[in-house]
């Protein structure tokens, strides 16, 4: 695998058809054409990931929507112009250009303007549209760095872009206004707060809503029994976990820690701020996971701003186990 920031050969890799991870502001991506059929089957392949979830359209400037989506709504229009580029993702009706492996068959597609400089910079040296979900192996903790990339799918990727670690630190917020109202589907990188001044209050996601897995949702499934907990049920947890004879590890913003002076555990320490937590959030994960704790208790943060989206992912690394043993 070639790594670098030539962005010449990062393009010539997506008009052949190839595989280029790419930084944006929220985590890596693995791009490919996104009008190729065969190019977007690559990305599946390369994941190990089911062809029914669909995959994010990233595009060059909100300019571009027309042609990758149809009947756009007003809100979506105005969405657009005040958040991109930027951490979200609309789900529209899909347009034309859209190859259907893309969208796994569906009649909507998701739509992103990344604001990282290197993201765009790719996207208009390319001059299409580039699908990309994150680039993860199926099941695994979304890469905010490069080193997380190639560790994980090196052989699979023809050129890996390395911009350094990822700023937003979690996915995008993706809202589903497909359907006539607009709908929550994950939280992310960009808060509600900033979005319902546009859309109105955002609907959570019901039967209706078109299946949007989620990102750690029923998959990532950390090697530790994670558990999410109020800050002030921590010192409780640690206990109960410790009285089942477990190595623990807390994961918490280094403020909180200063409670538990005494804590009988190893202190992972988050910054103190929304996005600072956001940011360091997925590499304490994978660090932790490494270090082999047999329970791993999180903080849950306010779900406010960004804490929506950390709480999200926190409840989910700590949904079912899927492990067999
Ligand atoms: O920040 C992000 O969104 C990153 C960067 C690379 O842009 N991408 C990302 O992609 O997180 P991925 O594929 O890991 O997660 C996208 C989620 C999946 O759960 C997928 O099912 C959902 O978006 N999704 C994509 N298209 C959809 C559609 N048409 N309808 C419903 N859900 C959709
Ligand atoms: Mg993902």
């Amino acid at each position: 695998m070639e790594r670098g920031l030539d962005l010449a050969r990062a393009v010539a890799v997506l008009e052949g058809g190839g595989l280029v991870a790419f930084p944006t502001e929220t985590v890596y991506g693995l791009g490919a054409d996104a009008a190729s059929e065969p190019a977007v089957a690559r990305i599946f392949a390369a994941k190990g990931r089911p062809r029914g979830h669909p995959l994010i359209v990233h595009l060059a400037e909100g300019a571009a929507l027309d042609g990758w989506a149809i009947e756009i709504p007003e809100a979506a229009r105005q969405l657009a112009r005040a958040a991109w580029p930027g951490p979200l993702t609309m789900i529209l009706r899909k347009g034309p250009r859209v190859a259907s492996a893309v969208t796994g068959g569906a009649e909507t597609v998701g739509l992103r303007v990344p604001a990282h400089p290197v993201a765009q910079a790719l996207l208009r040296g390319f001059g299409g549209g580039i699908a990309a979900p994150s680039a993860n192996r199926f099941g695994q903790v979304s890469p905010t760095t490069a080193d997380h990339v190639e560790g994980e799918l090196g052989d699979a990727v023809g050129y890996l872009l390395d911009g350094g670690a990822c700023e937003v630190g979690v996915e995008s917020t993706i809202v589903d206004l497909s359907r006539g109202r607009a709908v929550m589907l994950r939280p992310g990188g960009l808060a509600r707060e900033d979005i319902e001044p546009i859309t109105g209050p955002l609907a959570a996601a019901d039967a209706e809503a078109p299946a949007a897995p989620g990102t750690l949702d029923s998959h990532y499934a950390p090697e530790a029994e994670l558990i999410a907990a109020a800050p002030d049920e921590v010192p409780a947890a640690v206990a109960g976990a410790r009285a089942r004879g477990a190595r623990v590890a807390v994961l918490a913003p280094a403020a909180a820690f200063a409670a538990w002076p005494e804590l009988p555990a190893h202190a992972h320490r988050l910054p103190d701020d929304l996005p600072g937590i956001a940011r360091a959030l997925y590499a304490a994960l994978r660090d932790l996971d490494a270090a082999g704790f047999d329970v791993v208790i999180a903080a849950l943060p306010p779900a406010v701003g960004l804490g929506e989206a950390v709480g999200d992912r926190l409840r989910r690394a700590a949904g079912p186990r899927r492990k067999s043993s």
